[in-house]
């Protein structure tokens, strides 16, 4: 999903860069993200805050969820 319309920078590009221990002053430094017309700041430092670091291990497990919509890998099945 396109966060910011004015830079064209989406979410994954955001939380990528968040996970990756940038923090939102950064990411806007790199992606460009907030520094035009601002409306989309608010949604841009939730994103980051999901992201970082000290987000709880599953919140980002949650956000990394595949394709089939599954937060965590199935279990061993018992045999
Ligand atoms: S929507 Fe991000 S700066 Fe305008």
């Amino acid at each position: 999903m396109i966060v910011c319309v004015c830079r064209r920078v989406s979410d994954r590009e955001i939380s990528r860069h968040a996970r990756a221990g940038m923090s939102f002053d950064d990411i806007q430094f790199e992606l460009g993200v907030a520094t035009q017309c601002g409306q989309c700041e608010g949604c841009a430092r939730d994103i980051v805050a999901q992201c970082s670091s000290t987000a709880p291990v599953a919140l980002l497990r949650a956000q990394d969820a595949g394709a089939d919509g599954r937060a965590w890998p199935p279990l061993p099945s018992a045999a």
